[in-house]
């Protein structure tokens, strides 16, 4: 169990392709999820992807059992280790929110998002996840999905007016610095 270094925007390994994972349940699949999961809390994330420390998989978890300080108004999502991840849109349109990223430190901006989705996928035993999902727990899916096909959130801003420091948009947010 290692906090790994967060890759930040620029670095070209943020831009991949990630590869499926081809074995489950296996010590190498572990010791990443470990990893990433230690990651996460060192830095408040709500979420975070294999590729942002620089493992090229298709490895994403997300979710917390309690409110993230970075995210405090957000409804808590599971926590959720998902492999091979495959999003659908369903019927609902789209809708702007807030995204931060930890590979952007010190940005939010609006991103508009599938409002539902259906996401199906495997955990790191190879067990079959399927659901369907709305609000903040879809915004995280798409956001963390995205990792996977070298998108970072501001690639799929609309208005650039909408991206700013966070620590002018949310001036009293608490771990503002975190992010
Ligand atoms: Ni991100």
């Amino acid at each position: 169990m290692t906090v790994r270094d967060i890759l930040k925007m620029g670095d070209p390994r943020l831009l991949r392709v990630a590869q499926p994972v081809t074995e489950f349940d296996t010590d190498a699949l572990h010791t990443l999820v470990a990893d990433m999961v230690d990651t996460m809390h060192a830095a408040s994330g709500a979420g975070l992807a294999a590729p942002q420390i620089g493992v090229d998989l298709q490895v994403v978890i997300f979710g917390t059992d309690a409110p993230n300080p970075r995210y405090p108004d957000a409804p808590v999502v599971p926590r959720t280790v998902l492999v091979n991840p495959v999003i659908m849109p369903l019927d609902g349109g789209e809708e702007d929110g807030w995204e931060g990223c930890l590979s952007v430190p010190g940005l939010r901006g609006r991103v508009p998002r599938w409002s539902r989705i259906r996401y199906t996928g495997f955990d790191l035993y190879g067990d079959p996840l399927d659901r369907t999902v709305d609000g903040f727990h879809a915004r995280v899916v798409q956001h963390e999905c995205d990792h996977l096909i070298g998108r970072l959130y501001p690639t799929r801003m609309r208005d650039l007016t909408q991206l700013g420091f966070t620590e002018v948009l949310f001036p009293g947010l608490d771990a503002a610095e975190d992010d």
